[in-house]
């Protein structure tokens, strides 16, 4: 079971974002457990004032540092322990399947949402285990981010995923891209299914895959087919 902790100024979108489909079906069956957590909540005025202009100046608000403390304290006190506590930011190592992987290992995870202009650097020193971005590109606040954090960790999470092996075969397993997929019907506006994939043949259908996945990792993501050769001949 793991279980994700999300500090945020607006839980309704993390609970709604998770809340459908197969991370949803997950949370139902408890298989994960989700929950937001509203800084706001810990703002500790009537006005529900989390945030304040930058010393030094400049454009855009910060969060404060006690409010985000506080909601992170109430968490940590009410379980008991100090989980790994992950800040989104683009200013963080760029996520990977292999840190989904990792993630999946810890029972308990915290994730800090910032908005504004940022977070006050000082509490961010106090809780934050891991700095993680999705990718090299700016966002307007941290929620989509976690939410697709959690979203790759939990299919790595046993029972998640309907059928459990079905996690290992996909894109970056081997650091492979996955093969090419189809369905009904045989022939469609002309286009046939390879017909290796009709012959009943397991052995070879697999040999196919696995050059299809060669094939379109060295076509479409010349980086990870080399990282793959480097592997196969150390
Ligand atoms: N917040 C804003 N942009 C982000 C990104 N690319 N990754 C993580 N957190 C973010």
């Amino acid at each position: 079971m793991n279980r994700y902790y999300v500090l945020t100024l607006f839980p309704e979108m993390i609970l709604n974002g998770l809340g459908t489909s197969i991370t949803g079906r997950a949370i139902e069956k408890g298989t994960i457990g989700l929950e937001a957590i509203n800084i706001r909540d810990y703002a500790g005025n009537k006005h529900g004032k989390v945030d304040d202009y930058p010393y030094g100046g400049g454009a855009g608000m910060v969060m404060q540092a006690e409010p985000v403390y506080q909601a992170w304290k109430a968490v940590t006190e009410r379980i008991g322990r100090k989980p790994r506590t992950v800040y989104v930011t683009p200013q963080g190592s760029v996520f990977h399947q292999a840190m989904a992987e990792e993630f999946a290992k810890e029972e308990d995870l915290i994730f800090l949402c910032g908005h504004y202009e940022g977070v006050d650097e000082r509490v961010l020193e106090e809780i934050v285990t891991d700095y993680v971005s999705i990718g090299d590109y700016v966002l307007t606040g941290g929620e989509l981010p976690a939410m697709v954090m959690i979203d790759a960790i939990s299919r790595m999470v046993p029972g998640v995923l309907s059928n459990e092996t079905s996690a290992e075969f996909e894109s970056f397993q081997d650091g492979l891209l996955e093969y090419p997929q189809y369905s009904r019907p045989e022939e469609w506006r002309g286009k046939k299914v390879p017909p290796i994939l009709l012959s009943g043949h397991h052995a070879n259908v697999e040999k196919w895959r696995l050059e299809q996945s060669i094939l379109r990792t060295r076509e479409r993501r010349p980086d990870l087919y080399e990282a793959y050769l480097r592997k196969q001949t150390p």
